[in-house]
């Protein structure tokens, strides 16, 4: 850090300061049995303490290893459960972290609180993390397909409020993320294809390759729920490319991201939905959406978009077009402008692993596209299932 008086302007000073981000994330197999030190490395171990927010489900599965772990570490764990879902993405939940993480005093630098859950979770607790004392160090154990390939990888913490999708949240960095696959074998189908959606995203926009994993082997690591067969190298891959797509722009100064495929017409589509449709879900149908606008602009072949359709029915993944409503798409966009400091910026795929960005969308192509989606989709039958 530099603090100079400006030479020219006496009186005034101008600070900068760097600050270097650095977070590891490893595979840990049987991240709760008492021989493995991950969820304790990078801090105080035995006589220490740890803030513990586990998602509910995870809770009743594997709540008694959990507290196991730590008292076999001679560890006093406080561990709070917290229900996953969208419509605990809110202010209560953080509120309910932040109280009980009051009551229960840590240092501050080598007691990181850790967060076990999917996506709702993580996204809670590290954006608790990151207000409490401005600043606790947190680790992450991703439970759901989402957190393991997205929600954990990055840097990003956020709830909903408002009525506004992650409308609040911080850059906060994880001091670690600990990827466990065997934990997503307890995942129910539906949100294990949710996070296939994901997966799916980065393929069709940055990853060939994975595509053709994804093709080849993606229903039967479905079916296994990630457990079998090329699961491990489709996980692999998916962290590897999102990593590759998010670390040189952790803090988003570049606002035109390849990684934002899928997430601008879905702005809003969740919460608007809540009953019926999940994050995963909701992108995947902007996914579509955008292929077809970029089928129509010319920019990517005709058998590339048959290629993306055709994988989404192989994986059974069965999105509803008819959710999609220009209207609310347009609306959308225009809060996706704001977020996007007053561009477009949208991603959109000009051949299998490769993107461009459009800032001349407009409504009409909107209607188009979602019309040719909605047709073409009832010409491919969902051929996989789990
Ligand atoms: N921070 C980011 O960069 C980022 C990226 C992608 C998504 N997200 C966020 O992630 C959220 C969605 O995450 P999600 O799909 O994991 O939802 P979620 O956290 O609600 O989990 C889905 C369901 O699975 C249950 N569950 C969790 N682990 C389980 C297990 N191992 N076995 C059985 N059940 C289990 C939960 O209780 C919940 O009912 C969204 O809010 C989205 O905004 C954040």
């Amino acid at each position: 850090m530099s603090a100079l008086p400006l030479a020219h302007a006496p009186g005034q000073w101008r600070v900068a300061a760097t600050r270097r981000i650095e977070y590891e994330l490893r595979k840990a197999d049987d991240v709760f049995d008492p021989q493995n030190d991950a969820l304790l490395a990078g801090g105080r171990s035995r006589g220490s303490r740890r803030f513990v927010v586990i998602d509910d489900q995870v809770h009743r599965l594997h709540g008694a290893r959990v507290a196991a772990y730590f008292q076999s570490r001679g560890v006093q764990a406080r561990i709070l459960a917290l229900p996953g879902g969208e419509e605990h993405k809110d202010e209560a939940a953080w509120r309910r972290v932040l109280q009980a993480l009051d009551a229960f005093p840590i240092h501050r630098r080598d007691e990181p609180v850790i967060a076990i859950g999917g996506g709702v979770l993580t996204d809670v607790v590290g954006f608790a993390a990151s207000c409490y004392r401005r600043g606790l160090p947190h680790i992450k154990v991703p439970t759901t397909l989402m957190g393991y390939v997205d929600a954990a990888v990055g840097i990003k913490t956020g709830i909903n409020f408002n009525g506004h999708k992650n409308r609040l949240g911080s850059f906060e960095p994880p001091r670690r993320v600990l990827l466990d696959r065997r934990l997503l074998a307890t995942l129910a189908p539906r949100h294990l294809r949710n996070g296939v959606c994901e997966i799916v995203k980065l393929a069709v926009i940055c990853d060939a390759g994975l595509f053709d994993l994804l093709e080849r082997s993606g229903a039967d690591a479905l079916a296994s729920a990630f457990q079998a067969g090329a699961s491990a190298a489709i996980l692999d891959r998916a962290v590897g490319g999102m990593l590759r797509e998010l670390a040189p722009n952790l803090y988003e100064d570049d606002l035109a991201r390849a990684v934002d495929f899928g997430h601008t017409f879905s702005y809003g589509l969740e919460m608007r939905h809540a009953a019926t449709l999940l994050h995963g879900e909701a992108v995947l149908l902007d996914v579509l959406a955008s292929t077809v606008i970029a089928e129509r602009r010319g920019l990517l072949a005709e058998a590339d978009g048959e290629r993306v359709l055709a994988l989404v029915a192989r994986l059974g993944l069965q999105p509803e077009p008819r959710l999609l409503e220009p209207a609310h798409m347009w609306q959308a966009l225009l809060d996706r402008i704001e977020h996007r400091n007053g561009h477009q910026h949208v991603p959109l795929p000009t051949a299998i692993g490769a993107c461009a960005f459009a800032d001349d969308v407009v409504f009409p192509e909107i209607e188009a596209a979602v019309a040719a989606l909605t047709e073409r989709m009832t010409g491919h039958e969902p051929i996989a299932q789990c």
